[in-house]
């Protein structure tokens, strides 16, 4: 045995005993009682983060794929050695699972730095496991590689296809408007989820799923194989293989997360209509690089990329489609001239490479040209106003057009109990030309920024027929919903931002393409009703409560708490072409 402090493989982090030698007899006795021979013990070692859970269905083949990646590790002559973090899944987090994001990423940063492995393989898949995954593995600054889990099959309802979960939102938006009934909303439950895997629509797993991929830090075509086909754990195989060649070329998370592969991610963003969260995550992971989000330039990017992916919720596909279409090497492809093709990714090669490498493509009717996109502007478009000196988002390719461009009357909920108590209140003053404004679903305001900002329609309305309406709110939404919704309101109302000031009978003007939401209050108003506001931000007293509620930073800093930040930003991205 080696007694010197080596840095590689099982003789990596050791355990502080004051004896480096005793350290490493120890390790290797325990080691060894787990069955391992020496000649394992030499080998480079690919950490494996095993995120499956049993409340965890979107990470159901997490054991199908730990087996896959583990036969590449040891084909390619490295160590598999899995481990387990948290796992986060939407439905079986409470408040939200957005509140825990940050617990993941330090849980996964921390674990890769105090375990012995020369890179690792990260397994996440539902909503805020991979941007938490590669929050934590940009700061850990181990070379590191993104697996996600893949979506989840289609079910079919009376010979309709449906998924998770833009359809549970549209079939229970019928059933709360009283078109279907109890049997039938039933029925439904019993289809939309057909598979493990990921939600099937251009969700917030599927969008995070694809900008790992155009980041550079998951294999290129791995974002779009569903959970339970071959294809999958092909690629799981060549992921564990990829991970050994990583090591070898010490490629760190440092040199792919470059401002040229987070504008290629924020391209991407707009290109496959992704989900508001993506812009929240994105800005977290680019954040923990160094790198700070110029939304007005990333505004203007939007204003010349076209929503070219036809999936759910902008569209009409699910994710099984896109991938028989080529996945997001056809939007790379169809992105080409905007892309910037010299980044890097975990192959080692560049992005230029690597489409060239992809060949010509094929038809098919899932990814758009630019000249024939289902939206002529990106997904997302970046709203400022009197109500969001920070900074709001809209989907603008999942909102009813009409609605883009609205003046209304304000009916204000102060808060989530508020609005559960009164929206189907048949007293409620409220009429389809109104705009809904929810208050105090902030980071900090909630806690966690729930994706409460959907709104439901007031029920009496939707009985009349009305499916959408302008709604305002400092939270979020999944990636699944569609609406004239904005989101991500900054700052927050429980810290004072003026939308703390709205209030029922108020006038509200949202302008999609003069990008403003107004408060048409005078200013000097405003200022007297926040002045009189008597309602400090909640507190907590202890645990992980008191680290969020201190340290959670708002939307536009990718609400990571501010010392998970790099200390310094060394760029921003997208580069200015205003
Ligand atoms: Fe896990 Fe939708 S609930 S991806």
């Amino acid at each position: 045995m080696n007694s010197s402090a080596a840095s590689a493989g099982f003789q990596k982090n050791l355990t502080s005993y004051g004896d480096a030698a005793f350290s490493q007899f120890l390790r290797s006795a325990f080691i060894k009682g787990a069955g391992f021979s020496d000649d394992a013990l030499t080998r480079p070692v690919v950490g494996i983060v095993d995120t499956g859970s049993g409340y965890n269905p979107c990470h159901g083949n997490s054991a199908e794929l730990i087996a896959a990646v583990s036969r590449g590790v040891m084909l390619a002559g490295a160590l598999p050695v899995p481990f387990p973090t948290i796992s986060l899944h939407e439905s079986f987090a409470h408040p939200t699972s957005m509140y825990l994001r940050n617990l993941m990423a330090l849980d996964t940063e921390e674990m890769i730095r105090a375990q012995p492995m020369d890179a690792v393989v990260l397994i996440g898949g539902c909503d805020k496991t991979v941007p938490a995954q590669l929050m934590g593995a940009a700061s850990a600054g181990v070379p590191a590689i993104q697996l996600v889990t893949g979506s989840m099959l289609t079910g079919s309802h009376d010979g309709v296809r449906v998924g998770a979960c833009t359809d549970c939102r549209r079939f229970w938006g019928r059933f709360r408007a009283g078109e279907i009934d109890a049997t039938e909303i039933a029925r439904v439950n019993d289809q939309l989820v057909a598979s493990v895997g990921t939600c099937s629509v251009m969700g917030t797993a599927s969008t995070m799923a694809c900008i790992a991929e155009a980041l550079g830090m998951a294999l290129p075509g791995s974002a779009s194989p569903p959970a339970v086909t071959a294809d999958r754990l092909r690629i799981a195989e060549k992921t564990g293989a990829t991970a050994v060649a990583m090591i070898a070329a010490q490629l760190t998370p440092e040199k792919i997360l470059t401002p040229h592969a987070i504008e290629n991610a924020l391209r991407v963003l707009l290109a496959i209509g992704g989900s508001t969260n993506g812009i929240i995550h994105l800005t977290a992971i680019a954040g923990r690089a160094g790198i700070a989000i110029d939304f007005e330039a990333f505004d203007a990017m939007s204003r010349e990329t076209p929503v070219l992916v036809d999936l759910k919720p902008s569209g009409r596909h699910y994710m099984e489609d896109f991938h028989r279409a080529g996945g997001l090497i056809a939007v790379l492809r169809e992105l080409h001239p905007l892309l910037h093709l010299d980044a890097l990714t975990v192959t080692g090669r560049t992005l230029g490479a690597e489409l060239d490498a992809a060949g010509p493509g094929f038809p098919q009717d899932v990814v758009r040209t630019r000249t024939n996109p289902i939206y002529a502007e990106g997904g997302l478009a970046f709203l400022r106003g009197n109500l969001a000196p920070g900074g709001a988002f809209i989907k603008q390719s999942a909102a009813t057009p009409a609605l883009l461009e609205h003046e209304g009357r304000a009916v204000v909920f102060e808060n989530a109990t508020d609005l559960a108590s009164r929206i189907d209140d048949p007293a409620l003053d409220v009429t389809a030309n109104d705009v809904l404004v929810l208050k105090s679903i902030g980071p900090r305001g909630a806690p966690g920024m729930p994706e409460a900002g959907y709104l439901p329609i007031p029920r009496k309305l939707a009985a009349q027929g009305v499916k959408d309406m302008v709604r305002i709110s400092d939270g979020r939404m999944s990636g699944t919903a569609t609406g004239t919704i904005v989101l991500h309101v900054t700052p927050e109302s429980a810290l004072g931002g003026p939308l703390a000031a709205a209030r029922f009978g108020d006038r509200i003007r949202l302008s999609v393409a003069r990008r403003t939401i107004e408060l048409l209050v005078p200013a000097a108003e405003i200022a007297r009703r926040l002045a009189a506001l008597a309602s400090p931000a909640p507190t907590a007293a202890r645990g992980y409560a008191k680290l969020f509620h201190d340290h959670v930073t708002q939307a536009d800093l990718g609400c990571d708490f501010d010392f998970l930040r790099a200390t310094e930003m060394k760029a921003k991205a997208p580069a200015r072409r205003l």
